[in-house]
């Protein structure tokens, strides 16, 4: 009983000891940037341990930054810096998954607690505002052919778990992890989110946008079907 009792005070001590205002600087903020500005230089975008959380109530969908937290898995199938994580194999560069660590789990409590700290973060709602998106949807083709033959979009993304590109985040999971207009800002214009990101800006136009935000969420149906 009293061995119970004691248990169940210190896990309620921790969770609100996290929950606490400064608990993101504490235990993030050494590879995250949480307060901006956002990489400014090759030099401080090289240097980056993790993505920028600087605007992300603008990025990412709540309920995935909960769920995630208490079970991550790989996102950028060779690390943040792409280059620090490949070796050259026989035939390509490989990456060196020795080099890859797997990303610290968070409770529920505290998931749900940081995740609603990060969604307070929301710089570029104005760049936000602009995108709209009108439901609809797309063949699977008609997206790939896009994504792949037209734009180029595949030397840098995954589109299936062991299919694309591996420099960039993979986009299967895109539209479970990030709010639809962030997907179509970004297209739009990532220097304007993220200066120094290798990802060119291509001078999108709006049909390929919305093509674009509407192929993300086919592909995310598809893989939670798989799994
Ligand atoms: C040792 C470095 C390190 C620490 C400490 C760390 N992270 Fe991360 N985090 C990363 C890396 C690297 C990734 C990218 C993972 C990937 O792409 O596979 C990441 C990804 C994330 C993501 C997903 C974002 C995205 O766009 O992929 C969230 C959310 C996140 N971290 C939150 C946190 C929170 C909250 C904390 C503090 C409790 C934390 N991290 C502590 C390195 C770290
Ligand atoms: C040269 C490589 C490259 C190409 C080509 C490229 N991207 Fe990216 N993309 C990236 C990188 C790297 C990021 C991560 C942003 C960052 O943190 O710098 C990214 C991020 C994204 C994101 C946000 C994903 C996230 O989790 O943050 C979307 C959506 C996206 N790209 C879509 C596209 C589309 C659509 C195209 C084709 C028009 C494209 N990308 C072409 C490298 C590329």
């Amino acid at each position: 009983m009293m061995h119970k009792f004691i248990l169940a005070s210190v896990l309620a001590f921790s969770a609100t000891a996290f929950a606490a205002e400064g608990s993101l600087q504490k235990e993030c903020a050494s590879c995250h940037n949480i307060s901006g500005p956002v990489a400014q230089t090759l030099k401080q975008a090289f240097a980056k341990k993790g993505p920028d959380l600087s605007y992300a109530g603008n990025k990412y969908r709540q309920d995935w930054i909960v769920s995630w937290l208490q079970k991550p898995t790989r996102i950028r199938p060779a690390g943040m810096v792409y280059g620090d994580h490949i070796k050259h194999g026989a035939k390509s560069d490989e990456i060196d998954p020795s080099t890859l660590a797997n990303h610290k789990a968070l409770s529920t409590a505290d998931a749900t607690a940081v995740a609603a700290e990060l969604m307070q973060l929301k710089p570029h709602s104005d760049l936000l505002a602009k995108e709209k998106i009108e439901p609809g949807t797309i063949t699977k083709q008609d997206g790939e052919m896009n994504f792949d033959k037209f734009w180029g979009c595949m030397a840098c993304h995954l589109i299936e778990p062991e299919y694309g590109g591996l420099s960039g985040p993979e986009l299967y999971t895109a539209a479970k992890r990030l709010q639809p207009e962030f997907i179509a800002s970004f297209i739009r214009n990532p220097q304007a989110w993220e200066p120094k990101t290798w990802m060119p800006n291509k001078g999108a136009s709006d049909g390929f946008i919305v093509k674009m935000v509407r192929y993300f969420d086919v592909l995310s149906k598809e893989s939670a079907n798989a799994q």
